[in-house]
C-alpha cells in the first residue's frame, strides 16, 4: 500500500479494495455482494438518474488507542436512512443488512483506517438508488444498497479552527414542506450554487436560513447551527433541516456538562449575542464558526475575535471526539466495537 500521510488527508473520495453491494429485486433484498470495481452499470432509465429517487449516509470508523475500531451510533444512520427511503417511496434497507454491510465494507478496507492520534478517520458512504427504468415519474421497482468506505480528514481544511461562514438570502436549500429533513441527494443539488459562489467569494460554506420567512436560521451546506449563550447550547428547531447525530450527540453532552439545552427556532437578529457559534456533523465534528457575513446586507457578526474556538466548544468537541475515539467511556452506549 502506498504511504499514506494520515495527518494531512483532506476531506475527499479515496478509492480503496473493496465496497459491497446489494440488490432488491421482486419485493426483496439479495445477498450481499463484494466487489472491486469503482463503477455501477446500470439502466440508462433508472430512477435515480432522472428523477432523484437517491439517499445517502455519512459515517466514520474511527481506530482508538488500543487499536479496536469503532462505530459512532449506526443504529441512528440506519434509522434516518429509513426515514429517506420512505421520504422519497425507495425501498428500506433493514437495519441488520444496513449493519452488515457497514462492517463489512470497514474490514474488508481495514488497512485504510487511519491510526491513532492523527485526528483523520475512515468515512463511511453507505447510497441507496433506484436502479429499476420508469420514463413516467414514479418510484423504481429495483434498487441497490451499496456502502464504500475511504480514509478523511476533518470537512473544513481548518479543522478545528475558527471559519467564516456566509449567510445567503437569494437561495435555500431546501423548501419548508420538502425533504430537508431527509438525506437525499437533492437537497445537496439545491445547494452547490450558492455553495460554490461563497467559495468563490472566499468562504468555505454557506448558512440558509428557513426558506419561508427568512427570519431564522436553518443549516449549513453540510452540517447543523449551534450556538452558546450564557452557558445555554442553542441549536435550530426546523423542519427543513437534517436532523444531525452529531448534534443530538453535543446536546446530550451539553446537557452532562451542566449546560442548558435550547432547541428552538433561532432568529438571525439573535446571533449578535452568540459567544460562540460552530458548524457539526459526522464530516465536519466541530467546526466553530469565528465569524457570519450576511451577504445580502454586509453585516458581520464575530464570534472569535482571536482566532481560536470557544472555550464551551472546545469542550465539547473534547468530549465527542474522546467517546468516538474510546479515550473515554462511553456512558451513553454510542460507541459500536467491531470485533
Ligand atoms: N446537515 C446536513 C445537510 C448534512 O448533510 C449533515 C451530514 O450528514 C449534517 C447536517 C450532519 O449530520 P450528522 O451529524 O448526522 O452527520
Ligand atoms: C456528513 O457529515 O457525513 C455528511 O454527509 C456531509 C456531507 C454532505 C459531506
Amino acid at each position: 500500500m502506498e504511504n499514506i500521510n494520515w495527518s494531512t488527508l483532506p476531506f475527499g473520495y479515496f478509492k480503496t479494495d473493496y465496497n459491497v453491494r446489494c440488490y432488491y429485486r421482486n419485493g426483496k433484498w439479495g445477498l450481499i455482494e463484494t466487489s472491486s470495481s469503482e463503477y455501477i452499470n446500470m439502466h440508462m432509465a433508472a430512477t435515480c438518474l432522472h428523477y432523484g429517487q437517491e439517499a445517502f449516509e455519512g459515517m466514520k470508523a474511527y481506530r482508538g488507542k488500543d487499536g479496536k475500531i469503532r462505530l459512532f451510533r449506526w443504529e441512528e444512520n440506519a434509522k434516518r436512512m429509513g426515514r429517506s427511503a420512505d421520504g422519497i417511496l425507495m425501498a428500506k434497507v433493514p437495519q441488520e443488512l444496513f449493519y452488515e454491510m457497514v462492517v463489512k465494507a470497514v474490514k474488508l478496507n481495514e488497512k485504510y483506517i487511519p491510526p491513532y492520534g492523527h485526528g483523520a478517520a475512515l468515512y463511511i458512504r453507505p447510497l441507496l438508488i433506484g436502479t429499476g427504468p420508469q420514463i413516467g415519474v414514479k418510484p423504481a421497482e429495483e434498487y441497490m444498497f451499496m456502502v464504500f468506505v475511504g480514509p478523511v480528514g476533518p470537512y473544513f481544511k481548518e479543522g478545528f479552527n475558527p471559519v467564516t461562514l456566509q449567510i445567503v438570502r437569494d437561495f435555500d436549500r431546501a423548501a419548508p414542506q420538502g425533504t430537508g429533513h431527509i438525506k437525499v441527494g437533492g437537497n445537496y443539488a439545491g445547494s452547490l450554487f450558492a455553495a460554490n459562489r461563497a467559495k468563490e467569494e472566499g468562504f468555505p460554506a454557506v448558512l440558509f436560513l428557513e426558506a419561508k420567512e427568512k427570519k431564522y436560521i436553518d443549516e449549513a451546506g453540510p452540517a447543523n447551527f449551534f450556538a452558546i449563550k450564557n452557558n445555554s447550547y442553542i441549536t435550530p428547531k426546523s423542519d427543513s433541516i437534517l436532523p444531525s447525530i452529531t448534534n443530538m450527540s453535543l446536546m446530550q453532552l451539553a446537557e452532562d456538562m451542566g449546560m442548558n439545552v435550547e432547541r428552538r427556532k433561532v432568529a438571525v437578529e439573535e446571533l449578535d449575542g452568540f459567544e460562540e457559534a460552530g458548524a457539526c456533523g459526522t464530516a465536519a465534528i466541530i467546526s466553530p464558526i469565528g465569524k457570519l457575513v450576511d451577504r445580502e446586507t454586509g453585516k458581520e457578526y464575530v464570534f472569535s475575535k482571536d482566532g481560536k474556538a470557544g472555550t464551551k466548544s472546545t469542550k465539547l468537541y473534547n468530549k465527542l471526539q474522546a467517546i468516538q475515539y474510546g479515550d473515554e467511556p462511553d456512558t451513553h452506549n454510542w460507541v459500536t466495537i467491531l470485533d
